[in-house]
This record gives structure tokens, C-alpha cells and sequence, in this order.
């Protein structure tokens, strides 16, 4: 059940973040990974078809870099099945958030965003990496681990795995410089999905227009606002045993016991103090970035997960900050306008981002590796 199935003992929070958010010993200061100079295949074990200890405990790891990629309420409604020759990525539809994703869009982007962090973790340790989804996957998201014969550098996008956060404060206002912009667009260019920069006052004023109407929308929709207290972890305590959901320090919220958290939400979450506030970070950010898709399907949906990763972890590397205001393409309706206002003909707006500088907020937390292996 959602929220319950670790096995992390409740501790302080602190200790929780420092333990999931690092590189593992080695991996950071690697420069380059070639044929067999991380630990060599155990031949033997391999012709008895079975994996060396050795390299269960690195699929375990790549495992690991993949569950610190971002989801949906981080529901993280994913399972992961390690084989010798590939590891896949399932959905878990025990997590699915029906209410603000009915069509478990947000589902299969947040797939694709921790299949990018694998990708980028299994040629670390010298694998191809290559990833398979089609309609014929039954929603399964295959990375294969054979092994490269290329020299890859350590990429910095891989370097800025554990530093990435969805950074939900005011930023500085400060435009980004074009050199900056370029590496962005290039970073969360796909296949068939790419992202349109927004920096104009004007187009960002737009935006924010839609987003306080899909705000309005959803606050005051009441299985919205039950769906959203169901994923906030109110306390540290409740966090930290849960390893998932949205920790109240991470939107710079004070921890308090669930019972007061679940007062004040229901008295405070308002649309027009939310939308105030909605205003203030849209327009303390440099500009917004639309992940548009030329085809709506479950491949591109995932496509759009792995964009968005390489976008936010490339601007981790640049010091650039990012948070999604989702509500412009969340409400169908109100999807459709957006679409037509901002993407080419039949594009499909799969997030909305905005980026610009600011300090780090407090981290969100993840569950044990053993909680989402099959
Ligand atoms: C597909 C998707 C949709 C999301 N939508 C929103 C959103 O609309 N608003 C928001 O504040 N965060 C949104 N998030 C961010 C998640 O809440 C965030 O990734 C999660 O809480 C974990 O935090 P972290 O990314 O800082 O590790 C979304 C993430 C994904 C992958």
C-alpha cells in the first residue's frame, strides 16, 4: 500500500537525506568507463547464468540513481526488475494519482525520468544503456546492460543526479544568459519532444494566466485537494517512515504532527493566497519551459520524462534552479487552450517548467531500494 511498505526504521530527517541523496563511493570522481575497468564480469558466474556478486550490487545501484529522478507527488510509482541483461521499469498503478492524472500521463513521464537517470548511470559503469518502450511493452520500460566497448566520460548530467531537487521557492528574477539557454533546449531536446523557451514578459504573463486558472480549478475541486493532503508528509516523522510524498519542508513549510498539518492545509490552502503565491514564483523566474510532444501517446510521454530529467539535470550543473506549474496542462480543457496558444499545431504540452536562479529548498526523501524491487 502506498506510504507503507519500507523498511527504513523513522529517524531524523536529516540522517534520511544525507543517506539518499549522494553518489555512491567511486562513481562521482570517475572520469571515464571503458571495457571492463569498473569490476570484471565473473565469467563463470555469468556461463552458470547467474550474476557475481559484484555485479548485482552495481545493478543495484543503477537502480538506486534511478529512484532519485523526480514523480508525480513522488508517488515514485515505479517497480524495477533486474535481469542479467537488462533492467526494466515498471509501473506501479498502486500509485497512480487519479485524480490530478487520470490518464496516468504524469505516470509514465515520471517512467521516463527515472529511466534517464539509469541510462545515465548504467554508462557510468560501462554500459550501452540503450532503452526499448513501445506500445508492444505493456507499459514496460527496458534499459538493456550489455556491456560498451565506447570510453564515455562521467557526463556532468550524471554528476548532478543526487544535487537535482524540484526547487519550489521565488528565484532571483534574473534572465539566463544565451549561452545557458542554448545547453538547456539542446539537454531536453528528444525524440519527437522538445522544449519551447519562454523569457518574454509577455508570453510569461500568459502563462501565469493559465496556471491561476487551472489553480482555481483544482483547489477547488475537492478530490484534488483530498488527493494532495493523502501525498503531503506533514511531519518529519511521517516522512521519514514513509520515504515518499511531499515533505511540508520541502515547499518551506514548518513539520508539524499530521493532525495540526491537516488543520491548517484545510483552513490556508485557498485559491487566491495560492495564486499570490503562484504569481510571485512565476514571475521571479527567468522564463518557462513547455515540453511539447508531436504525438500523444504513451512512447512520447515517456520521451517527455527523459527530456525533462537531462533539462533539470543540466541546469543542476549550471547552478540553475527549476520547478514544474503543471496546472495549465493538467485540466483537459483548459489543456487544449494552452496547446492552442503556445505549441505548433497537434503538439501536445506534456509539463510546464519554469527556471531561473535561487537558493535550494529542503530535499524530499525516497523509499528503500528493497521497497520498489521486483
Ligand atoms: C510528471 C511530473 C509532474 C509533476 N507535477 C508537479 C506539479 O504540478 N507541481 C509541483 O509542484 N511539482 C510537480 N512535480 C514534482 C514532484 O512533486 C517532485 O518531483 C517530487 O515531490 C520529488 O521531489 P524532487 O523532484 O525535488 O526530488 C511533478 C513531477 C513529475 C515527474
Amino acid at each position: 500500500m502506498p506510504g507503507k511498505a519500507t523498511s527504513r526504521k523513522p529517524g531524523r530527517y536529516a540522517d534520511a537525506v544525507r543517506s539518499i541523496w549522494r553518489h555512491s563511493d567511486g562513481v562521482e570522481s570517475r572520469e571515464s568507463v571503458q571495457r571492463n575497468d569498473t569490476v570484471p564480469l565473473d565469467e563463470a558466474a555469468r556461463q552458470n547464468g547467474a550474476i557475481s556478486q559484484n555485479e548485482d550490487a552495481i545493478r543495484r545501484d543503477i537502480v538506486r540513481y534511478a529512484t532519485l529522478a523526480p514523480s508525480g507527488h513522488n508517488a515514485q510509482c515505479w517497480r524495477f526488475q533486474i535481469e542479467d541483461h537488462c533492467i526494466s521499469i515498471l509501473p506501479d498503478l498502486s500509485r497512480r494519482t487519479p485524480v490530478v492524472d487520470p490518464d496516468d500521463h504524469h505516470l509514465y513521464v515520471s517512467l521516463g525520468c527515472a529511466a534517464e537517470n539509469l541510462v545515465l548511470a548504467a554508462q557510468v559503469y560501462g554500459f550501452d544503456g540503450a532503452l526499448r518502450f513501445s506500445s508492444a511493452s505493456d507499459g514496460v520500460v527496458s534499459v538493456s546492460l550489455i556491456r560498451s566497448s565506447a570510453i564515455r566520460p562521467a557526463s556532468p548530467l550524471f554528476q548532478a543526479i543526487p544535487y537535482r531537487q524540484c526547487t519550489r521557492a521565488e528565484y532571483d528574477g534574473r534572465p539566463l544568459g544565451s549561452e545557458e539557454l542554448r545547453l538547456l533546449q539542446a539537454a531536453g531536446t528528444g525524440s519527437g519532444v522538445a522544449p519551447i523557451l519562454l523569457t518574454g514578459h509577455e508570453s510569461i504573463e500568459k502563462v501565469l494566466e493559465s496556471a491561476v486558472q487551472g489553480n482555481t480549478m483544482q483547489i477547488s475541486n475537492p478530490a484534488f485537494v483530498d488527493e494532495l493532503e493523502h501525498w503531503i508528509r506533514f511531519s518529519d516523522a511521517e516522512a521519514v517512515r514513509t520515504g515518499d510524498g511531499l515533505p511540508s519542508r520541502a515547499t518551506g513549510n514548518p513539520p508539524v504532527p499530521r493532525w495540526l498539518g491537516r488543520r491548517l492545509f484545510r483552513m490556508l490552502f485557498r485559491p487566491q493566497p495560492e495564486n499570490d503565491r503562484l504569481a510571485r514564483h512565476i514571475r521571479s523566474s527567468a522564463g518557462i519551459a513547455l515540453f511539447v510532444s508531436n504525438v500523444d501517446d504513451r512512447a512520447h510521454q515517456v520521451e517527455a520524462g527523459r527530456c525533462y530529467q537531462r533539462f533539470a539535470l543540466q541546469a543542476t550543473a549550471l547552478g540553475i534552479r527549476n520547478a514544474f506549474i503543471n496546472q495549465p496542462v493538467e485540466e483537459p480543457a483548459l489543456r487544449r487552450e494552452f496547446a492552442r496558444a503556445f505549441a505548433p499545431a497537434d503538439g501536445r504540452p506534456n509539463l510546464v517548467v519554469r527556471f531561473g536562479r535561487g537558493q535550494k529548498m529542503p530535499r524530499s526523501l525516497r523509499r528503500p531500494l528493497e521497497a520498489v524491487l521486483l
